[in-house]
């Protein structure tokens, strides 16, 4: 059973809070100080730390980096006696996951608890997102044009934005960066993933309620769309979200406005709403499981994000990013990818895309000694299929990875071109040396210095 550790300095509060958890069937402990508190967790990992902001020595919430620091998928809930939303928003930018004020029913405390812990299972179905984002690297036509898009995306803090793109091919850090970029950048941007949230909690998630809206809604509480206020909203995986749901957010759309479960009145948000999906959105409306207003509504600016089989000029410069990225993560001096190594990277057909690529460094970093990385996964070349069109296509050698004879890679080269038009034309070489704009002559000579 998952447990959850008691912080607070009064001991009644520490009395109740473990008497009445344990009653309503936790695995309970209690602390007095974040000192022991850290200690704890270090030794027995609890689940979800319900944490008081005013100790004796220390503030609560400003502790909330040390305990991510020890783990960092542990669950914290603040509690404050001087609760003000403010001090909410900024308990969540500091990392808590939930805060309760005092005094604080035992039910309302359980019921939190619970939803903490049924976070943790879908650990990725919502995050608040905060932090300077890393650059969308790359150097082919495609990503700077995402790079321009971005910077016209961050001017402009008002538009929908729909991100399309194959699973890993970084619709969201282009999110974050628009973010990042726009005047909103000192609010929040909220994620949702509305694949991961269960169909009975979105509608709370996202618009909250309000107390008595329903048994265990005890207080007032804001949803994820409201606590991104003067941010951004990010839709994630808006292609698996019910049909409910996308007719209650295509009202929402509409006006910046919704009602919070079981509201009378309406609330305005100004926020920017963003979305991804890697699924076929326009043949989804043609099943009938995605409605076409919505997608009109959501699609005012698209950016579309390549699979990178599609632009493997940014490989050499996605390796670039993930050896300096490793290196600081492992305190490694790796300089070089191994050439041959490198070879099979330039022709894979990266179905996982960049998010491969990087699990791919990660693990090769690991198994790699000295300043090479070396190959140490099984890459399974890109099938006949996924190829370019017309035969495999050539990739210039990053020269940062090592020196290049000039004349072997032009000879294999023109190998490779004579072959293709050879078989095109059934070995006839007059017909072949015509293909590629050469003499007959010519190409025998050529043929004949292989
Ligand atoms: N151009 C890029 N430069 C550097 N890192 C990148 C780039 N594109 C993607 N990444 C990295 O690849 C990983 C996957 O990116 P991201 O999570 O944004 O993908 P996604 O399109 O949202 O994928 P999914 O559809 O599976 O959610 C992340 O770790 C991200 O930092
Ligand atoms: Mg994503």
């Amino acid at each position: 059973m998952k447990r959850i550790l008691i912080v607070d300095d009064e001991f009644l509060i520490r009395y109740t809070l473990e008497e009445g958890l344990r009653d309503r069937g936790h695995d309970t402990a209690s602390v007095a100080s974040v000192e022991e508190a850290l200690e704890y967790v270090k030794k027995y990992h609890p689940a979800v730390v319900l944490l008081d902001n005013l100790l004796e020595h220390s503030v609560g919430m400003e502790t909330i980096p040390d305990f991510k620091q020890i783990d960092e998928d542990i669950q914290i809930i603040l509690m404050t006696a001087y609760g003000s939303v403010s001090q909410a928003v900024e308990a969540i930018k500091k990392g808590a996951c939930d805060y309760v004020l005092k005094p604080f029913d035992m039910d309302e405390v359980d019921f939190m608890v619970r939803r903490c812990l049924d976070q943790m299972k879908s650990r990725d179905s919502l995050e608040f997102l905060k932090g300077k984002p890393q650059e969308f690297t790359g150097v082919s036509q495609a990503a700077s044009q995402i790079r321009s898009e971005i910077r016209v995306l961050g001017a402009n803090s008002t538009v929908n934005v729909l991100l399309r793109g194959e699973t890993g091919t970084g619709k969201e850090i282009v999110a974050r960066l628009i973010h990042a970029h726009s005047d909103r950048s000192d609010n929040l941007m909220v994620r949702i993933n509305c694949g991961a949230i269960p169909e009975n909690l979105l509608e709370s998630e996202l618009f909250g309620y309000e107390r008595g809206a329903f048994a265990g809604a005890l207080k007032t509480k804001k949803g994820l769309i409201e606590l991104a206020n003067g941010g951004t909203v990010f839709l994630d995986e808006i292609g698996e979200l019910p049909m409910s749901m996308q007719a209650k957010l295509l009202t929402f759309l509409d006006d910046r406005r919704f009602k919070r479960i079981g509201a009378l009145e309406d609330t305005e948000v100004d926020v920017r709403v963003m979305a991804a999906t890697n699924r076929d959105l326009e043949k989804a409306i043609k099943e009938g499981a995605f409605r076409e207003d919505l997608f009109y509504r959501l699609n005012v600016m698209q950016i579309v994000i390549p699979p990178l089989r599609e632009r493997r000029e940014d490989i050499p410069a996605l390796c670039d990013y993930y050896l300096d990225y490793y290196n600081k993560a492992f305190a490694k001096g790796i300089e070089r990818v191994d050439p041959d190594f490198m070879r099979e990277l330039l022709l894979y057909d990266w179905k996982g895309n960049v998010r491969e690529l990087k699990n791919i460094f990660e693990r090769c970093f690991l198994f790699s000694q000295g300043n090479t990385l070396e190959k140490h996964v099984e890459l399974v070349p890109a099938s006949k299929e996924a190829a370019p069109p017309g035969g495999e296509c050539y990739y210039l050698k990053d020269l940062t990875q090592g020196p290049v004879s000039l004349e072997q890679e032009v000879a294999a080269l023109e190998k490779r071109y004579m072959d293709q038009a050879l078989k095109l034309c059934n070995n006839n070489l007059t017909k072949a040396a015509a293909l590629l704009g050469t003499t007959r002559f010519s190409m025998k000579r050529r043929m004949e210095r292989e």
